[in-house]
């Protein structure tokens, strides 16, 4: 499946079904990760907004040791603070950069806000250097967006 309207109804779908938003969150991880061959890791953070820290939620792909990322700290932490879609064509050039794996060449980060306040974000990395194009972040923000509607 590489048309994206198709993905994104797919999506919408999910995000809209009667699942508790961990098994949504899952469900999109896994059908993200499983159509979109560029997709290597897919996984959620979300926010403890009081510690100023992102815990990892659902995920698909390889398990990481990063499960608590610092505000600031990382491309995730820099998105949360500037509250919008960090795109790393290359991690190698990216200086403030948390290394999940050796194989990872670039990634997308697209944060959830709700009410002005980043309550958490979807990070996805590839194997392929600039794998993430407008395409694919217009369907993040958009996943992201819907998501948001249903976190309290
Ligand atoms: N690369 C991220 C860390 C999370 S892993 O990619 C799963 C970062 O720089 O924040």
């Amino acid at each position: 499946m590489s048309n994206y309207k198709d993905i994104w109804f797919q999506c919408e779908t999910i995000i809209h079904s009667q699942s508790v938003l961990k098994e949504k969150m899952q469900a999109i991880c896994d059908f993200l990760g499983n159509h979109l061959p560029s997709y290597d890791w897919v996984g959620f953070y979300l926010s403890d907004v009081t510690n100023k820290k992102l815990h990892l939620g659902p995920f698909y792909g390889e398990p990481t040791e990063h499960t608590s990322i610092s505000y600031g700290k990382g491309v995730c932490g820099q998105a949360v603070e500037a509250q919008k879609t960090f795109v790393i064509d290359d991690v190698a050039e990216e200086k403030n950069y948390i290394a999940c794996s050796i194989h990872v060449k670039s990634e997308i980060v697209v944060p959830i806000i709700k009410n002005q306040i980043v309550v958490g974000q979807i990070d996805i990395d590839s194997h392929t250097l600039a794998a993430f194009k407008q395409k694919d972040q217009q369907l993040l923000e958009h996943i992201c967006r819907e998501l948001a509607t249903y976190i309290e």
